[in-house]
């Protein structure tokens, strides 16, 4: 099968307007709309007697991992341990019995996390697996398989794929959440509320495409631009980040809102723009207090969120880019869109080959 770009100038753009259709499609796949549940193939999965959940993947996906650990957690109160999958089989992780061992990837075959899995196999852990490319590897070595329905992703820097393995992640929190009973009926019902609001959000979102190009070239005369972010906001800052270095060459780094503090403040100065990531809700004055820390050093922000009066609070800010007002469960859904136009946006400003970064591969299959 040939996959044409359609009207679209790259891959990565083309896949970045597929999202609000392919995480419906994902979301239609988990979740029985009607009755308000969750509905994974776990018959012949004891999820109830997980004690701790052991998350694993590399690159994009791992930061998709990232997030699910804030909402395993938060709805199934059960331990979550991550790590990226070249250093998991070296550090001689404790694997208890109870454990399960889930693994992130687009592609299912990246060597480090394939060789992780069967070292979790090894040692007697139950193997889920959130992959897109269902004949791959992964997927046939898994117990539990949970595919993302994102459809080829030929870009190598991975967008669409991202928010698929959010939307599957995000219903598997709940069904396990219900498997150990911490999840009521009511509550269940509302994550899947909030979770079937996404695909509208997302294309919420993408209607900011020109004001976020509008502003590409800005960024794209900066050496090194920081991403800052809170809870499960703070891996989409390490997202934004990943993806502009991934495209653009230029130096980013995404970093916890909170820590920045303690290292990163010594580099803000009018030449570095500063991305905040600040949705509403709990953690939001938090986050602008640590925005006002960056501005107060002469630190150029950019401030995206759907806080009402965003402008108001983006006061002295470059840009504010106002977000469609949604739940901060499926916020991390939503930001990923502008993270990732913006990337795109500065890439293309620079020239770059966006479909094909210099030295960098769709699937590595090398350790
Ligand atoms: C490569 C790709 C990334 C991807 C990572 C993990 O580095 O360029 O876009 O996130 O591999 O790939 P996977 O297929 O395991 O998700």
């Amino acid at each position: 099968v040939t996959i044409s770009k359609g009207n679209h100038r790259h891959f990565m753009l083309k896949e970045i307007y597929e999202q609000p259709i392919v995480v419906a499609q994902t979301l239609r796949a988990y979740v029985r709309g009607f009755e308000g549940q969750v509905s994974l193939p776990t018959e012949d999965f004891d999820l109830s007697s997980v004690r701790r959940v052991t998350i694993v993947a590399c690159g994009t996906s791992f930061y998709a991992g990232m997030v699910a650990k804030y909402w395993f957690e938060q709805f199934a109160r059960v331990p979550v341990d991550i790590d990226v999958a070249s250093e998991f089989r070296y550090r001689e992780p404790v694997m208890e019995e109870g454990g399960l061992a889930l693994f992130i990837s687009q592609s299912g075959e990246t060597a480090d996390t394939l060789a992780a899995l069967r070292h979790a196999r090894a040692n007697g852990q139950k193997i889920a697996v959130v992959v897109n490319v269902p004949t791959s590897t992964m997927a046939r070595e898994a117990d539990l398989l949970l595919a993302t329905h994102a459809g080829p992703e030929i870009g190598v820097a991975s967008t669409k794929a991202f928010t698929c393995q959010l939307a599957v992640l995000a219903t598997f929190a709940a069904n396990l959440a219900r498997a150990k009973g911490r999840l009521s009926a009511d509550e269940e019902r509302n994550i899947v509320r909030h979770l079937s609001e996404a695909p509208a959000a997302l294309n919420g979102a993408l209607a900011y495409d020109e004001a976020i190009e509008a502003m590409a070239p800005m960024i794209a005369k900066a050496r090194d631009v920081l991403y800052l972010g809170r809870g499960p906001d703070y891996p989409l800052a390490l997202e934004g980040a990943l993806k502009l270095k991934e495209i653009s060459y230029i130096h980013a780094e995404g970093y916890a809102a909170g820590e920045m503090k303690h290292g990163p403040i010594a580099l803000i100065d009018e030449n570095v723009p500063v991305i905040v990531l600040a949705p509403s809700g709990p953690l939001f004055e938090k986050t602008v207090s640590n925005m006002q820390e960056v501005q107060a050093r002469g630190g150029q922000v950019v401030l995206i969120s759907d806080y009402d009066g965003v402008e108001q609070a983006g006061e002295g800010c470059i840009a504010t880019i106002t977000m469609p007002k949604v739940h901060p469960l499926i916020a991390p859904l939503v930001y990923a869109i502008p993270v990732q136009l913006l990337a795109y946006h500065v890439a293309v400003a620079k020239g770059t080959d966006v479909d094909q970064p210099r030295n960098l591969a769709k699937s590595v299959t090398v350790e």
